[in-house]
């Protein structure tokens, strides 16, 4: 009898997939490491990978599922590691193949999976590729965009106006090569010919390797960038269109770039790179393997991404929605637009998913405000889907003011003293602050890489572990909560109650329904949910509240008058 169920047993096993291999993804926590300055084990100063062994259990305590790091590979740090020299190695700043091995075999007893940033629209000039190219090597003589220029009026001209994102034209002339090459960001980074099946074959290995070392999927970056339209027959490109909003002929802003972004063959390429990874699940079996896509594009360009009727594409392309479009003075129906653009177009069987934050853009403290730090983690953790944090976001860390003197992001150095501020990433980019010790506990050593948060000895932690209400205790219960089926599996409606307050509903069928109401702004309201919802009990339970509150958790209202503080955020329950 044993035996037949024990058989029985395995039978199923091997035919019933478990429920993490259907998609562990679908409500999962990432988190984002900034690995430079997450925390430094060898006191150089810079954040390593030691380091972020080290506190793996840290993203454990926060119920982190999948940690995705910015770049770990060999590199010059041109643009502190998106400029990758070697895709098939660990920066020494870093640690070296080991560390990595340690790391994901720590990540693996913590069940935590461990996710990479890729970097395909460019790799550094230093990359061996970059110099056989311009040697003019066969084998790598089209692995990047040559041209040899225009000549008007006997003069040498780059081939077209494009202009660079961080600013000047996009293309720089090779003694060597005697050509210029195309790169859309640093003349530092110079762009991958993807015209050439060769270098896509090249960077589907680069996936390959890293997939069997044991990573469980990819951040793209900078997808959009990655084609550029295909020349004439003379091998020649069109100029690109002005803005006439913008004046200053060196800014990324003063051309439409219809023929350097978003070109249709880039979509397929993202089909492409899930093949590769479909076809590693079929080899190594257990988990999915995933791609998170990042793309500053259009609502419809990036439901694309998703994949069709008959072709899988990103399983998370990057919802920047409200990253890209909330302010400081945004009302609730800004907020619940925003929030029904992405749930209201999304492919039916796709999964949604929500950044609030990451390594190149204004921390939420600092761009909507301090006090909306919970809201806005109650946002990321109680809508359906995915939560992409980006470090630091769930202890309320503020950018930090870095003088110009001391700024060192690529993006501001570019410009002058006047507008570095409107483009430095720096601020959003300090190391991380885990106790009131010196440096914020991220380094032993003497110095940082980029300074310290004046703020550390509050905002921190060690200190935040300890207080009822801190923004990481909110967040923790977040999360906690999450892992309700409702959280998990139920619909939701989002509503605005008047321009003030912004409030959703999830629901399943055979559970408790949650209520998340966030009061944006300064007045006391008074709130009718009934007016909004369906199916409400007459009253409802706190689950979640944040310090702005005036009830506790437990405590019990009636649906039709919810009465909430200045910025108050809570979850609600059915009873
Ligand atoms: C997007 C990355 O997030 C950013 O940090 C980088 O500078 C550019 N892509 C270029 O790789
Ligand atoms: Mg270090």
């Amino acid at each position: 009898m044993l035996t037949k169920s024990l058989t029985l047993c395995c039978l199923l096993a091997l035919v019933l997939p478990t429920l993490a291999e259907v998609g562990w993804w679908r409500t999962a926590q990432f988190y984002q490491i900034y690995p430079r300055s997450f925390k430094d084990s060898d006191g150089d100063g810079v954040g390593d990978l030691n380091g972020i062994t080290q506190q793996l259990a840290y993203l454990k305590e926060i119920g982190t599922t999948a940690t995705w790091l910015s770049p770990i590979f060999t590199s010059p740090m041109a643009d502190f590691g998106y400029d990758v020299a070697d895709f098939y190695d660990i920066d020494p700043l870093f640690g070296n193949m080991e560390d990595f091995e340690k790391l994901l075999e720590r990540a693996k007893q913590l069940d935590i999976k461990i996710i990479l940033d890729f970097v395909p629209n460019h790799s550094s000039d230093e990359c061996d590729w970059f110099i056989r190219s311009a040697a003019g090597e066969e084998e790598y003589k089209d692995f990047y965009v040559w041209h040899t220029g225009k000549v008007v009026n006997g003069i040498r001209q780059p081939p077209t106006n494009w202009i660079s994102v961080f600013r000047g034209s996009q293309w720089t002339w090779h003694e060597g090569r005697q050509a210029y090459y195309l790169h859309q960001f640093l003349a530092k980074q110079p762009d991958l010919n993807y015209r050439n099946p060769k270098v896509v074959e090249a960077m589907k290995d680069v996936l390959r390797f890293w997939l069997r070392k044991g990573v469980y999927g990819f951040r793209i970056d900078a997808v959009p960038h990655v084609f550029e339209v295909a020349p004439d027959s003379n091998g020649d490109w069109p100029d690109e269109p002005r803005n006439e909003y913008v004046s200053d002929p060196e800014d990324y802003s003063y051309l439409d770039h219809i023929y350097t972004t978003n070109q249709p063959e880039t979509i397929d390429l993202v089909y492409q790179f899930r093949q590769v990874i479909e076809e590693i699940d079929q080899e190594l079996g257990g988990d999915d393997r995933v791609l998170l896509t990042e793309a500053y594009a259009p609502l419809d360009v990036l439901m694309q991404y998703y994949g069709n009727s008959t072709h899988n594409g990103s399983q998370i392309p990057f919802n920047f929605e409200l990253l890209s479009n909330i302010n400081f003075n945004s009302d609730a129906y800004h907020y619940s637009e925003l929030l029904h653009n992405w749930l209201d177009n999304m492919p039916a069987d796709k999964v949604a998913n929500w950044v609030l934050g990451n390594h190149d853009q204004s921390r939420i403290g600092t761009r909507l405000g301090a006090d909306r730090i919970d809201a806005t983690n109650m946002l990321l953790l109680t809508l359906p889907g995915i939560s992409v944090n980006y470090q630091g976001e769930e202890i309320g860390m503020e950018d930090v003011w870095i003088s110009w003197e001391d700024t060192v992001d690529p993006q501001a150095c570019q410009s002058n003293q006047q507008e570095f501020e409107r483009l430095t990433r720096d601020p959003v980019r300090t190391p991380f602050q885990w106790s009131d010790e010196e440096f914020a506990g991220f380094t032993n050593g003497s110095s940082t890489w980029l300074p310290v948060s004046d703020k550390y000895k509050l905002v921190n932690v060690k200190r935040e572990r300890g207080i009822a209400l801190s923004h990481l205790n909110i967040y923790k219960q977040l999360r906690a909560l999450r892992d309700e089926p409702t959280l998990k599996q139920g619909d939701v409606t989002v509503n605005a109650i008047g321009p003030n307050v912004l409030a959703f509903k999830r629901s399943l069928a055979g559970h408790k329904s949650y209520i998340t109401v966030i009061n944006i702004n300064d007045d006391v309201e008074s709130v009718n949910l009934d007016s909004v919802f369906t199916e409400l009990s007459s009253q409802l339970s706190y689950v979640v509240v944040n310090d702005k509150s005036a009830r506790r958790k437990n405590d019990v209202t009636y649906a039709n008058s919810v009465l909430l503080m200045p910025k108050e955020a809570i979850v609600l329950s059915t009873i």
